[in-house]
This record gives C-alpha cells, sequence and structure tokens, in this order.
C-alpha cells in the first residue's frame, strides 16, 4: 500500500515536473531571471584597484585598438542647464568593448556641478556598468568617481613609456603634479626604476615627496619647467592644456620621449607646434588626436598632415611600427579611448567580483 501511494507520488511528481518543466523555462525567460548587478562603492574601488593591475589589459586592448578589434562608438553628451532645480553640470557617457573579451563597459562622468561646493560636494561623480558580453545583463556597477579613469590613464603612461622610450631613459620629468600625474608616475614605476623631477605651477613638492615615500624612487623638484626638460629622458605632460608647457630647445639633445596626457579637449594643447612637428609622432587613436589631442593643434597650424603621423600606440604595441629608434624626439599624445575604459571595467570586474 505504503509502496504503490509512494509510486503514485513519484508518478505524480513526476508528471508535476513534467508539467511544472515549462513553467519554471518560463520564469528563466522573466525579466526577473537576471541577478542584480552588483554595487561597488567608492571605498571598496579604490582600496581594491591599482595602476599596476590595469597595466596589462591596458596594453592588450590597445593592440586590439590597432587591429580594428574594439567598437568604441561616439560618446554621447547630456548638458544639465541651470535652473531653480537643476544644474549647471555636464554628464559624459562613452563605452567600449574589446572584441573576445567577457564584458563590456558603459561610463557615466558627472562633471561642472559647481553648485556642488556650496553643498561640501566635489563638482563631479562617476560610475562604470561592466556587462556580461554573453548575455547582456549588467554585472557590476563601480562608483569610481574618476578614480578609474585615472587609472587606465596611467596604465596608458606606463604601456607608452614601456614601448616609446628605451631602458637607458631613466631620469623621468612630470609638468603638472596633480591626480594624473600621480597615476602616471605609478604607472611609469611599473616600467623601470627612475630618478623622478617634478615641476608644476602648484603642488610639485607634495608630489615628489609622495611619490618618492610611494615608490621608493628618489624626485627631486626642478625650479622651472626648462631645468626639468634639461635633465628629463621621459618627459610626461598632464597640465589642464591652457598653454604649452615646453620649448624645443629645452629638450635634451640624446633623445627625449614626451608623454602627453593633458590636452583631451579641443581647446588644449601643452606641446608646441615645432615640437610635434620636429617628433615622430605617436597617437592613441588618431580620429581622436586629431580633434581633441595636440595633433588637432598642429593639424590646424598646418605644420603637420595626418600622414605625418608616424602610428598608433596599439601598432607599436602589436611590433607593426617601430618605436624608439635613436636619439628622436617621440611625442605620445594620449587622449584617452574606449578600448582603456572596457579594459579597466574588465580589470575592476575580475578583481573585485571575488571579494
Ligand atoms: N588624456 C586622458 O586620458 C586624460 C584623463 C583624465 C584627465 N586628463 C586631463 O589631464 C589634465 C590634468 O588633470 P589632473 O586631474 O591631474 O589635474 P590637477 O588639477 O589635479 O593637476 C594639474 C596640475 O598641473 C599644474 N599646472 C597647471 N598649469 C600648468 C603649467 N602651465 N605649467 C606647469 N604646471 C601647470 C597644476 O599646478 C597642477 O599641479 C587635465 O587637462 C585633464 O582634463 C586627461
Amino acid at each position: 500500500m505504503l509502496a504503490s501511494l509512494s509510486r503514485r507520488a513519484s508518478a505524480s511528481s513526476v508528471r508535476l515536473s513534467r508539467v511544472a518543466a515549462p513553467v519554471a523555462v518560463g520564469a528563466c525567460r522573466s525579466l526577473s531571471a537576471f541577478p542584480a548587478p552588483r554595487l561597488f562603492d567608492y571605498e571598496t574601488v579604490t582600496r581594491n584597484l591599482t595602476v599596476a593591475d590595469a597595466i596589462e589589459s591596458v596594453e592588450k586592448a590597445f593592440g586590439a585598438l590597432a587591429k580594428g578589434h574594439v567598437d568604441v562608438p561616439m560618446p554621447m553628451h547630456i548638458g544639465i542647464e541651470e535652473s531653480a532645480i537643476a544644474g549647471p553640470g555636464d554628464c559624459h557617457i562613452k563605452g567600449g568593448y574589446v572584441a573576445a573579451t567577457p564584458t563590456f563597459t558603459v561610463k557615466l562622468a558627472c562633471v561642472s556641478f559647481y553648485k556642488n561646493k556650496a553643498k561640501g560636494l566635489p563638482p563631479g561623480s562617476g560610475i562604470f556598468i561592466v556587462v556580461n558580453a554573453i548575455t547582456g545583463a549588467p554585472l557590476g556597477i563601480f562608483q569610481e568617481n574618476r578614480f578609474m579613469t585615472d587609472l587606465r590613464t596611467g596604465a596608458a603612461g606606463a604601456v607608452a613609456m614601456k614601448h616609446c622610450s628605451s631602458a637607458t631613459q631613466d631620469v623621468v620629468g612630470f609638468i603638472g603634479c596633480g591626480a594624473i600625474a600621480r597615476n602616471m608616475a605609478r604607472g611609469a614605476a611599473a616600467v623601470r626604476p627612475f630618478k623622478g623631477v617634478a615641476y608644476a605651477i602648484e603642488g610639485a613638492e607634495a608630489f615628489a615627496k609622495e611619490m618618492q615615500a610611494e615608490l621608493g624612487m628618489p624626485f627631486t623638484v626642478a625650479p622651472s619647467a626648462q631645468a626639468l626638460c634639461g635633465e628629463s629622458d621621459v618627459i610626461f605632460t598632464q597640465t589642464p592644456g591652457g598653454k604649452t608647457v615646453l620649448e624645443k630647445s629645452w629638450l635634451n639633445p640624446k633623445g627625449v620621449t614626451i608623454i602627453a596626457s593633458g590636452s583631451d579637449q579641443p581647446t588644449k594643447q601643452e606641446i608646441p607646434n615645432d615640437v610635434l612637428a620636429a617628433s615622430k609622432y605617436i597617437s592613441d587613436l588618431t580620429k581622436q588626436t586629431s580633434k581633441v589631442g595636440e595633433l588637432r593643434a598642429a593639424l590646424g597650424a598646418g605644420v603637420m598632415q595626418l600622414s605625418d603621423v608616424h602610428a598608433e600606440l596599439g601598432e607599436v604595441v602589436n611590433g607593426t611600427k617601430k618605436g624608439r629608434e635613436g636619439s628622436e624626439i617621440i611625442v605620445v599624445d594620449l587622449t584617452g579611448t574606449g578600448a582603456q575604459d572596457a579594459a579597466i571595467g574588465q580589470v575592476a570586474w575580475d578583481k573585485l567580483s571575488k571579494l
């Protein structure tokens, strides 16, 4: 009797499960089937990610970019007009996908919300959204408030130094000593040991002291940009780009690699036109540097043509174009690409999702 009940029960559960199966499949198809994206707050992001984490991934992303294997759509901008209840402010949305990687990234950066100051808040904030490239489901939201952008910029500086300077170029100057300079110094330190030289309108002393303690390499402060150029083999420039920061006659005649990242808008220029014209010029992405980078200014002044571009950085990474060959002036023009954003998004997900 019990046996026959249990047989009937199991037969009915088989029937039930057969009946239930389509319901279960239907449930999987419901819009609630994706797990909620994980939220990583600013503290978690800043405590667990470094420039060094990003370098390899950003290097591969540049290689893929040069082969046309990265989808980087045009950025989107939302202007928040000032009114009694809003703004003023700007929201920039960018994204990218490096082919054959498991995630893609959308980045939302809010800047110039100047009224925040009265509320004791900074004028900018931002998130990265990292999305599963198989299912299209958002995996993680990273509250980074520009931290991940600064990391991927420092990682690009490291890639530029690795591929466009020689091992003997070990005096590294930093013109402009703010947030980007700190990430450039961390990136450079991952390439080779160096003697650092700092110059800025403000903050060079604090930068030199902090970087020397953090990186365990000697840093000095130069009395002028000219003095810095005279002794540097590699020069990172990361000023707001309101005016040019060096002159051709100041540069080391044994050869110099200038890695310029301050110009990322059509109004900016850090490197003079005669230096650009005399250089072996390498862009992160020529279609972008021709609009917002140092190249824009040189093209506008008629001292360079697009045909004067020696290479994109990814071509040098891939070995299809050469980096340093002798005592030439090399300028690497970094404006920041969606490929770097996609790379740092992948790194952040890989590392932080395991916490
Ligand atoms: N290329 C990229 O991917 C990328 C990414 C992020 C930011 N940026 C750009 O990098 C630049 C620097 O950003 P940040 O956050 O480090 O700024 P910051 O304000 O933290 O630091 C700027 C530094 O430059 C110095 N400076 C200003 N004008 C100078 C001049 N003429 N000569 C010497 N020093 C000068 C300042 O004193 C300060 O030390 C900005 O223009 C920013 O838009 C570029």
